[in-house]
């Protein structure tokens, strides 16, 4: 029978025997997924094992710091930061259609894995070993949303599955790969992760560069994150975290608006609360939040965030909409 403890105790072996004696990079996303498998290989190989975050510059608030904080503090692992926001922002210029976005950031994230790789090997501490393996936190929905289940069409190509580049130098260690999302879970909590990594809700590798509809520019990332912050922190002030699979907040960037704010004429963008309700993420229900708390998420938005003058609710469920907008 499935267990947690059975599920690490088998990956542990398994990782060990594969990885040998040559080294790892996991890149960490500060998701769940990514994570725990860093978890994981880090309780196997431990100090063959660099856990890699990429900071594309398509993060929300604060993420990058947690990170930083609480997965080092938790495993003890070893992390190398990169902060690689100019690159993404470059590859992502003047880019509209969602595939494209997602293709291109997946191949950014392999390339900088790959300057990142030439780096720790030309570091001391490694004793010039290769670094041949790649470690993700794909998970089973990633790969049949991907079109790599028996028969599924492709969805979305998530980063780490379809919007892999073809010349990989890596070799992939997925250890999640069988899994979803609760079991992931539990085999966090079997590592000891604490809750705020077990416990947080989904985010996607690519960032809110799937939550602007349109191109992906610097200032709007800057609004968006604004209003994201603050459905956050209303939504946690709330008591709602925990009721909520997620609440992607995202940003028609191309849709402009007439509103009136203060005593003029704006005309703004509008922006997407997207919060829902769900098992595996392979289906979702549009969660009936309480009309207060939309209510102040609405007025702190609209008050709050120069450029957005309108805040609108997504009630579709999954199928037919899917939980991001791209
Ligand atoms: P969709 O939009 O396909 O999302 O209904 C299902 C779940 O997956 C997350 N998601 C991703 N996670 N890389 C990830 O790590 C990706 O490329 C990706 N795309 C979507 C999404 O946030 C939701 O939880």
């Amino acid at each position: 029978t499935w267990t947690a403890g059975s599920i690490v105790e088998e990956q542990v072996a398994l990782i060990r025997e594969r990885v040998g004696s040559k080294r790892a990079i996991c890149g960490l996303s500060g998701g769940v997924d990514s994570a725990v498998a860093a978890a994981l290989v880090n309780e196997a190989i431990g100090s063959q094992l660099t856990c890699v975050y990429v900071d594309h510059g398509l993060m929300r608030t604060g993420e990058t710091e947690q990170v930083e904080k609480d997965f080092v503090a938790a495993t003890g692992a070893q992390l190398k930061v990169v902060d690689a926001s100019e690159r993404f922002l470059n590859a992502l210029a003047g880019v509209t259609d969602p595939e494209e976005k997602r293709k291109i950031i997946g191949r950014e994230f392999i390339r900088v894995f790959e300057q990142a790789q030439a780096e720790i090997i030309a570091d001391a501490d490694s004793d010039g070993e290769d670094v041949a393996f790649l470690v993700q936190g794909t998970l089973y929905p990633d790969v049949v949303e991907s079109g790599g289940g028996t028969g599924t069409a492709n969805i979305k190509s998530h980063h780490n599955v379809g919007g892999l580049p073809e010349d990989l130098e890596f070799e992939l260690v997925e250890p999640l790969r069988q899994l979803f999302k609760d079991e992931v879970r539990m085999v966090g909590q079997e590592l000891g992760l604490p809750d705020e990594i077990v416990q947080r809700q989904p985010f996607p590798g690519p960032g809110l560069g799937i939550r602007i509809i349109g191109e992906v520019t610097r200032e709007r990332l800057d609004l968006l994150r604004q209003a994201d912050a603050i459905a956050r922190e209303e939504l946690t002030a709330a008591g709602l975290d925990r009721d909520i699979w997620q609440c992607p907040v995202v940003l028609l960037a191309d849709v402009r608006s007439v509103g009136v704010q203060g005593d003029g004429r704006t005309y703004g963008h509008p922006v997407v609360l997207r919060p829902v309700s769900s098992e595996d993420a392979m289906t979702a229900d549009w969660s009936r939040l309480p009309y207060d708390v939309l209510a102040t998420i609405s007025n702190r938005i609209t008050n709050e965030v120069r450029d957005i003058n309108r805040v609108t609710l997504d009630v579709t469920s999954k199928p037919p909409g899917t939980i991001e907008w791209e």
